[in-house]
């Protein structure tokens, strides 16, 4: 039943700044898988939360530089994006009201490594293409201070 996600190099887009945000974004979700391999309820929960904080950052920084250099497709990106959110946020919703049982757990991570690969594979990737055809740049980004931990690690 361990479902977790290890980088490789097909979910390289080759934009710097894009691909370190994405390692982050899969150390919360193995963060998410470990606490629900020890099956810590609490734990799952936590990470959760801040995996919905993270994407939301995230997403922000690619949402900026599809604006700022008029990316085409940018409509049909941020939908992705927003049915993501707004899945994890039912979820959130979800665990918060019935807590957190293990079919649910897994079904959460499921869902989140799934989307994720595929939205890397997909949307993300096409846009990168279009920085690297077009050698528009994506300035590194600070991290917002409450995600210090990741930084440190
Ligand atoms: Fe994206
Ligand atoms: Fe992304």
């Amino acid at each position: 039943m361990k479902k977790e996600i290890k980088w490789d190099i097909s979910l390289e887009t080759g934009v710097e700044e894009i691909d370190k945000q994405h390692k982050y974004f899969i150390k919360i979700l193995n963060e998410i898988n470990d606490a629900i391999l020890r099956n810590s309820r609490d734990g799952a929960l936590e990470a959760l939360h801040f995996m919905d904080r993270y994407a939301r950052w995230h997403f922000g920084t690619e949402e900026k530089y599809m604006k700022k250099y008029g990316y085409p497709d940018f409509e049909k990106h941020r939908a992705e994006h927003k049915k993501f959110y707004e899945n994890t946020r039912r979820m959130l919703q979800h665990a918060r009201e019935k807590g957190i049982d293990n079919v649910f757990a897994f079904s959460i991570n499921k869902y989140l490594i799934d989307w994720l690969i595929l939205h890397i594979k997909g949307e993300d990737k096409k846009f990168a293409e279009f920085l690297r055809n077009n050698k528009l740049v994506v300035e590194k980004e600070k991290l917002p201070d409450s995600f210090e931990k990741l930084e440190k690690t």
